[in-house]
């Protein structure tokens, strides 16, 4: 049954959760990602027929039945978890809460507390959306390249700026707080041209719209490398 599906051959890249970033070997910076909506994308593409990565952060979740899992912890690691697979395969959904900072200094010692303020100083981490266009941008058979994003305000503005700053073919708009830590996801569905502003209910029906417009973008994709389409 898992290898007879529309996306039989194709290998997807999911990645989902959050990441830690290490402050001493207690403490760390992450986010409330519970990594269900990665899951539930990874699992549905492995039923449709995929041949699935799933590379996910710390979470609650028991990693899925038939398919590569792959756990890691920093954004760094995920990194370059994504860029070791992504690069080979034919298309990357990220759902995962990246981190964007982490501690300048990692603390081997835990860090003890002091009278009055501490200031903790953060770096950027790799944006890894962006550096997996810097190794693939070029190529006619670049994967397809999925994102998502969390807004408060001017969701279409901002994720329409993710889509085109990080090169993506679909975004995934959340309006926050609404579908953050849920069980239902009120998403928009973005790309180069449309916004798919239907409610899609549960995360399981939004995962299966995903990998449905995912499809048809392999499909897009099959036609630009061999200048039609596979039967
Ligand atoms: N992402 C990534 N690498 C990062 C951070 C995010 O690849 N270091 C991916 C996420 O997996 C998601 C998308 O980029 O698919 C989110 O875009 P981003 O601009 O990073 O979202 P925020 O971190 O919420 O950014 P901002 O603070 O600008 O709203």
């Amino acid at each position: 049954l898992w290898q007879g599906g529309p996306l039989r051959g194709r290998r997807i890249v999911v990645s989902a959760g959050p990441t830690r970033e290490g402050i001493d070997p207690v403490r760390f910076l992450s986010n409330g990602s519970t990594g269900r909506m990665g899951y539930a994308i990874a699992r549905r593409a492995r039923d449709l027929g995929a041949d699935v990565t799933l590379i996910s952060g710390p979470v609650a979740l028991p990693p899925p039945a038939a398919l590569t899992f792959v756990g890691v912890e920093s954004a760094e690691e995920m990194c370059a978890a994504v860029l070791d697979v992504a690069p080979s395969a034919d298309a990357i959904v990220m759902t995962a809460a990246v981190a964007d900072y982490k501690p300048v200094r990692y603390s081997a010692e835990k860090v003890k507390k002091q009278p009055g303020d501490m200031t903790l100083v953060l770096d950027r981490t790799p944006d890894i959306l962006v550096a997996l266009d810097a190794v693939v941008r070029d190529r006619c058979d670049a994967p397809v390249r999925v994102g998502f994003a969390a807004e408060t305000s001017d969701l279409v503005g901002h994720a329409r700026a993710k889509l085109e700053g990080k090169n993506l073919d679909l975004i995934i708009a959340n309006p926050v707080p609404a579908s953050f830590g849920g069980d239902d996801s009120e998403a928009l569905l973005i790309d180069r041209t449309t916004v798919d502003a239907r409610p899609f209910g549960a995360k399981a029906d939004l995962a299966g719209e995903i990998m449905r417009r995912v499809h048809g973008l392999l499909l897009e994709r099959d036609a630009r490398i061999h200048g039609r389409s596979r039967p």
